[in-house]
């Protein structure tokens, strides 16, 4: 049977298989999708701070940049040096549909640029800042700005452990896509926050406790830091792996 794949605008990945499996795979999808001139396979897990994967080449141009549209936005980004993926496009339209037109949004672990750009082109009224680590992914979010002409989109690169405090107040509504590490960041959503914000952070864990257990870690994180904690919805993103499952979480933070 087929196996999975990513397609990334003129870019594929495939899954490891054997050599000949992948090669197969590889001409298919170069015959059956125009737009992909490059097919890639996975060579290992996301890791490390920056939640980069080793990928193969396999078959068709020799090339890693990839350039990807969604939502009316065109991303680029070297696969080998800077985290993307396309199955967190619904999360980033359905966010996009609640942003009301002249909010102040602040995305946390900002990647290449997506949530933030795709928010900023919908709706130019926005003020959106991001802060993202990995330096590479932080030059292609500038690109990305550049190439998605839009103007209301400012970033920092460094830690958000170190950064928040520039942005102190800034929020109506942060964006927290750092599945691995967000719920160390919670006082940093915070910081970013104003009296009134939306959080949007996303987790992982076992899919049966991942809700509660996040839920619990926000409202000791409101209770000892004095401030109430209203949870607006949660929904899985998507099987992570075997045992783990990716959710999301929207809370309001209230403050007097
Ligand atoms: C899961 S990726 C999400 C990227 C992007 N938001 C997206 O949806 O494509 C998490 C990003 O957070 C960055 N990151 C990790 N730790 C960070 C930190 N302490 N401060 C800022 N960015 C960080 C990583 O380099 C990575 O680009």
């Amino acid at each position: 049977m087929a196996r999975g794949y990513d397609l990334l605008g003129n870019i594929a990945i495939i899954e490891e298989e054997s050599r000949a499996k992948e090669r197969a795979r590889a001409r298919e999808l170069l015959a059956t999708h125009r737009q992909v001139s490059t097919v890639l396979a996975k060579a290992g897990a996301v890791t490390g701070i920056y939640r980069i994967r080793k990928v193969r080449y396999v078959a068709g141009e020799r090339n890693y940049t990839a350039d990807y549209r969604e939502n009316n936005c065109l991303f680029r980004f070297d696969v080998r040096k800077t985290f993307f993926s396309n199955r967190l496009s619904f999360e980033r339209t359905r966010i996009l549909g609640l942003v009301k037109p002249r909010e102040r949004v602040m995305v946390l672990f900002a990647g290449v640029g997506p949530f933030a750009i795709e928010i900023a082109k919908s709706h130019p009224k926005t003020t959106v800042r991001c802060i993202e680590l990995n330096r590479n992914a932080y030059n292609y979010l500038l690109d990305n700005v550049r190439l998605n002409k839009v103007h209301n989109v400012t970033a920092q690169c460094g830690s958000v452990k170190r950064l928040s405090g520039d942005n102190e107040g800034f929020a109506d509504r942060v964006v927290m896509p750092m599945p691995k590490t967000s719920l160390s960041f919670l006082d940093d959503a915070l910081r970013v926050s104003k009296k009134k914000s939306v959080v949007h952070i996303y987790t992982f864990g076992p899919a049966e406790s991942v809700v509660g257990d996040t839920k619990m870690a926000i409202r000791e994180h409101a209770k000892r830091n004095g401030y109430k904690v209203r949870f607006l919805l949660d929904r899985v993103v998507r099987p992570y792996s075997a045992r783990e499952t990716e959710i999301v979480l929207d809370y309001a933070i209230i403050r007097k």
